[in-house]
Order: C-alpha cells, then structure tokens, then sequence
C-alpha cells in the first residue's frame, strides 16, 4: 500500500492507482467466481449483493462456461482464429485464449478492459502458444474506435473476428449509445465475423436484480443495468442468431449430462452474414 485506501503500481513508464476504499466491478466479479484478486470493500459489496441476489455466484460461474462452450464452437465448427474480448475481467480459469488455443494453437487473441487492476494481472492473460498470439489492451468500450485501433496491431480485421462481449454493455447506460458501440465494432468485421454476448436481466426469474443493482449503484463502481430480450434484440440487428436464440447463458448449448440451472443471465451467439 503506498498510501491509505490506494495500491500504487508502475506498468512502463506509467503510474496506475487503484482505489481500493470502494468495490470494483471486475474485482466483485472475481470474488463471486472464487477468486483472490479483491480488496475488503469489494468482498463487503459482493457479500450484500449476495443475500439480496443469492443466485449471483452461479450468474457468474454461468457465465464463464459459456464463455468456454462459445470459444471452443467458434475455435472449432466455425473455424475462427481471431478473438477481440471486450471487458475481459480478471483472468480466471479458462481464459478466451486458453480455450481457443487449446482448439486452434495458431488462434490470436485481444484483451480489452478499463480497469487497473485488470491491467496488473495482464501477464496471466498474455501466456500465449508460440503459433498464436495475445495482447492486452486498456482502452474503455465508450471508445470503439481505440479499441479497434488498438486490436488491428494483433489482429488482422479484414479477416473474421469474434468479438466477445460478456457482461459489459450493462455497464453502457444508454443503449442507443450501447448499440453504437456494437454496430461500429461490428461494422469493422468481415463477413463471417461473430459477436458473443452476455447481459443480466430482469426476466428469467431475476427480478431480485432491481434492488441489487441499486445497490450496486449506490455503494459500487462503475453503475449498471439490466436488460430485457427485446432491448438485447437490438445490438442483434443484422446478425444472424445462432441456435438456441438468446436465452439463458446457463442453456446456450449445456454440455452433454449437464443438467442448467436457468440463471437471469442472457447469452447468445450470432454471425454475421
Ligand atoms: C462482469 S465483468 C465480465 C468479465 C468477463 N467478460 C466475464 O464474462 O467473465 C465486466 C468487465 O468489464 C469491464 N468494464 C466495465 N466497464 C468498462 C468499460 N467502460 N470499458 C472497458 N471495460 C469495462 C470491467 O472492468 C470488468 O472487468
């Protein structure tokens, strides 16, 4: 601690502070899915969170193995070697690159988050196969044009991307805002492009999400909303679906046996023609 409430670091020849007096989101995240890589305040929000949203550890563990049935189709069926992950969080187990290149060695990947924090714990995320490649990129969605920039350095955009965007346009309010930013990183993207995504949400039996993100909102950073399926509709607009459909992250194609737990936590995949 370098002083009270703050952990200086040095990346380069530049100084980050990561305030640690109020709870991050990417740090709450990381506490939700078992993690070790938060501070006091965010484990004390997580907590909260969790008496009035029970179900948010198994939103988050959801989440994260959708992450892992989407890379591995995409790697996969549909042969894509090329990632851009938008609010990649804290690495975790079965990070995007780990997943694509335990399918594809030669897969390149580009990490996209805002946060410090995400930032110190970057080298995790950049343990690369020698035939592929992964770069770290801090850059704030708000931006689509730096994020773009910055992911032409690794990736070569005028083949296709899949542009994973897992629970991060809750944190763009607006959502005409929100489906620009979607349309102009997709417009960027050939044909054959996809887009992966995952949004909380009201509906699927969420409805404790009301009061938790206002408290959230009240107590946490950076604010958050939820979504309905229509709303989520919209960054789909021109994107083929693939199946099932946006449904519960928890149902996008479970692993054979797996028996999912319907978890207020939309998911799809969609391609774009
Ligand atoms: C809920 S976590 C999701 C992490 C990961 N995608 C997953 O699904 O497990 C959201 C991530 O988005 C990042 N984030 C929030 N707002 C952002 C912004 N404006 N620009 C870039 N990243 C942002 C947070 O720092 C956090 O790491």
């Amino acid at each position: 601690m370098s002083e009270a409430g703050y952990v200086g670091f040095r990346d380069g020849e530049r100084a980050e502070r990561i305030d640690t007096s109020v709870a991050h989101n990417a740090r709450v995240w990381n506490y939700w899915l078992g993690g070790k890589d938060n501070f006091e305040p965010d484990r004390r929000v997580g907590e909260h969170i969790h008496t009035m949203f029970p179900v948010i550890g198994e939103v988050a563990r959801a989440d994260r193995r959708f992450l892992a049935r989407a890379v591995r189709h995409l790697a996969g069926e549909a042969g894509v070697r090329q990632f851009l992950d938008v609010g990649t969080g804290l690495p975790s187990a079965d990070n995007t690159h780990q997943v694509a290149q335990a399918v594809a060695p030669d897969a390149r990947i580009v990490y996209v988050d805002n946060d410090p924090m995400v930032l110190v714990h970057a080298r995790a995320l950049l343990t690369s196969s020698a035939e592929g490649a992964t770069d770290y990129l801090e850059a704030d969605v708000h931006d689509p044009a730096s994020v773009l920039a910055g992911a032409a350095r690794t990736l070569d955009l005028d083949r296709p991307v899949a542009v994973m965007m897992l629970g991060i346009l809750n944190f763009v309010l607006d959502t005409d805002e929100a489906v620009a930013i979607v349309r102009r990183l997709m417009d960027e993207m050939p044909s054959g492009s996809f887009l992966a995504l995952t949004h909380p949400t009201v509906e699927l039996g969420g409805e404790a999400n009301v009061p938790a993100m206002k408290f959230w909102n009240e107590n946490a950073a950076p604010p958050i909303r939820s979504r309905t399926a229509a709303e989520i509709g919209r960054f789909l607009d021109g994107l083929e679906l693939l199946d099932p459909g946006l449904v519960s992250c928890a149902r996008w194609r479970p692993a054979d046996g797996e028996e999912p737990v319907t978890v207020p936590q939309y998911g799809c995949v969609a391609r774009k023609p």
